[in-house]
């Protein structure tokens, strides 16, 4: 076992580069991990400094309000593994640091499918559950079997089945009875050795009814996952974001039919429990925010859930543009918009 010296821990640390809307925050303490045994060096080091612990993958899921009074811990831990291989399943162990989109690229490559829809979002395989990721008619929760995590009170392991997970649309229990509590450490994965496809979403079926008719691989999926995202979305690394700044609401059904009755171009989506998921980016396009700038942040002007740093370095500005649109969207609409990514620190 490692002494809570054999990691480093650095204070005051500056946050900009490790959050992808290049916000200026501060941690009070900072540690990289990438095993087991920083791991826990570092929980017990957080414990004895008395400060609490944030886990942190990519930093493409977070909003720095300000600065943050707490050891940002940052999972690097890496492996991919193949607990078995059955009939026509394979389960695989993969470390919370990886990076999915090249753990996606990588289950390709092996002839392991189902993931290819998820292809090119940013960040970690530890952070995935966290909001089910899900993208082009896939959802994590579809092939998670388990997660595993530590406690961060007092390093205790746990293993969480696909259930225990209670994952939902852009939710899981780590954001709700578990939260702040566990840090993840690795994900077990169902993946196909068939090849079967999910064509359904919007943007895929009429990519794909523009081609030739042979059938669709999986590596077609990808493709045409990663180029409908490089034709929509911003890369980080040039524009600063956070992909979709709000959920799409979802709301009862009849709500949706009198909504659609006023505003017949409303994308509207059917939920398996009646409900209906309205596209926030099309009400926020609709209030005239598309393309808007202020005070170094903004909306993109290609997607309109997209809210970009522009070069300015509060978060604060973000979220008072993040509160505004929402009021309008709601005094337009009647329908409150959540904001998706975690807010870290407070105000400046
Ligand atoms: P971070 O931003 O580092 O962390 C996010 C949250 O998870 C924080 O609360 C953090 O404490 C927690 N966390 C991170 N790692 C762990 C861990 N190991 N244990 C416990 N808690 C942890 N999301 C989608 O669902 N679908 C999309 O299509 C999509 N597209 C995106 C496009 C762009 C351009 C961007 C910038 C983001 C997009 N996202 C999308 C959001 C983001 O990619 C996901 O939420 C991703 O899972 C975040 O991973 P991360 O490692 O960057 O997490
Ligand atoms: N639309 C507009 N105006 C815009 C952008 C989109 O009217 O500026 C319309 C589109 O024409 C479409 C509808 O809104 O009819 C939905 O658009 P899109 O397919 O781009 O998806 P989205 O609902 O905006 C969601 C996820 C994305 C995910 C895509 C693809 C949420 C909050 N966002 O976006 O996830 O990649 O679907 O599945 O659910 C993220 O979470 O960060 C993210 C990028």
């Amino acid at each position: 076992m490692s002494t809570p010296e054999a990691v480093n821990i650095q204070r005051d640390k500056a946050l900009g580069s490790y959050n992808t809307l290049a916000l200026q925050g501060r941690a009070q303490a900072f540690v990289t991990v990438g095993n087991e045994r920083e791991l826990l060096a570092a929980l017990a080091q957080a414990r004895s400094l008395g400060l609490p612990v944030i886990p942190l993958g990519e930093g493409s899921n977070i909003v720095l309000a300000g600065d943050v009074e707490a050891l940002v811990l940052r999972q690097q831990c890496r492996g991919i593994e193949v607990l078995k291989t059955a009939g026509d399943a394979v389960t695989l162990r993969v470390a919370a640091g990886e990076n999915w989109h090249d753990f996606v690229r990588w289950t390709l490559r092996q002839g392991y499918y189902g993931l290819e829809n998820l292809a090119l979002i940013p960040g970690t395989v530890g952070a995935a559950p966290i909001q089910n990721i899900g993208a082009y008619g896939v959802e994590l929760r579809a092939r998670v079997l388990r997660v595993h995590a530590r406690y961060l009170a007092d390093d205790r392991a746990v293993t969480l089945s696909n259930e225990d997970c209670a994952f939902a649309y852009r939710d899981s229990v780590f954001k709700g009875a578990l939260r702040d509590q566990l840090v993840i450490t690795a994900v077990d994965f169902t993946l196909s050795l068939q090849a079967e496809v999910t064509t359904s979403y919007p943007a895929l079926a009429s990519y794909f009814e523009a081609c030739p008719s042979r059938a669709v691989t999986p590596q077609d999926v990808f493709d045409a996952v990663v180029q409908i995202r490089r034709s929509r979305l911003p890369d980080p690394a040039v524009v600063p974001n956070a992909g979709s700044f709000f959920k799409n609401p979802v709301i009862a059904g009849e709500t949706a039919a009198a909504l659609r009755d006023s505003y017949p171009g409303l994308p509207c989506f059917s939920q398996s429990d009646g409900r209906v998921k309205v596209a926030a980016a099309w009400m926020i396009e609709h209030c005239g925010w598309k393309g808007f700038r202020r005070d170094g942040v903004g909306v993109h002007e290609q997607h309109a859930l997209v809210l970009i740093n522009y070069g300015g370095d509060n978060g604060a500005l973000l979220l008072d543009l993040a509160a505004e649109i929402a009021s309008s969207v709601r005094d337009a609409f009647g329908v409150s918009l959540e904001i998706e990514p975690r807010v870290y620190g407070d105000r400046r």
